[in-house]
């Protein structure tokens, strides 16, 4: 993925950041000491490959089909990487999901459990800029 359109996400949620003062939550919480660069660069691949994310998250996760996954908003969890690990793993069954559209677990993908945290940590990264 280009990371100069990345970067500009970044930027952008920063912007939008600043202008909603109390929207924006970077602390997170939860372990992110499994969020390195490593983690973040095989997520990354994972997200737009084998882990079938993009199809509904959308290339940039900018949102689709499911939500965006860059902005500090969450619906499910609180945005932290324990929280994401275990969205991604379990999915969100219909009766849990806002839009009414489910998430399958791991997205309907069959990548391993190591595949899920490297996902989380990717996601993680795309919504905590400042690590
Ligand atoms: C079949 C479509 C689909 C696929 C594939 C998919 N998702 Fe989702 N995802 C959704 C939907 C739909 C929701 C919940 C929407 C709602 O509650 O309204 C969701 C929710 C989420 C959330 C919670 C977002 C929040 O705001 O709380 C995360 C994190 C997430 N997905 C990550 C992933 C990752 C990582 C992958 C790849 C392993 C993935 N998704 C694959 C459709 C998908």
């Amino acid at each position: 993925m280009n990371n100069r359109i990345r970067l500009g996400l970044l930027l952008g949620f920063v912007a939008c950041a600043g202008a909603s003062p109390g929207a924006a939550q970077t602390a997170g919480g939860g372990s992110a000491a499994a969020v390195t660069p490593a983690a973040v660069a095989k997520g990354d691949n994972i997200y737009h490959k084998s882990g079938l994310c993009y199809a509904c998250h959308g290339s940039n996760a900018e949102g689709a089909v499911g939500p965006n996954l860059t902005d500090a908003e969450w619906i499910h969890g609180d945005g932290s990487y324990d929280s994401l690990v275990a969205t991604v793993t379990s999915g969100v069954p219909k009766e849990k999901s806002k839009s009414g559209i489910m998430m399958p677990p791991k997205g309907g993908s069959t990548i391993s459990d190591d595949d899920v945290k490297a996902v989380a940590a990717y996601v993680y990264s795309l919504s905590h800029p400042s690590p």
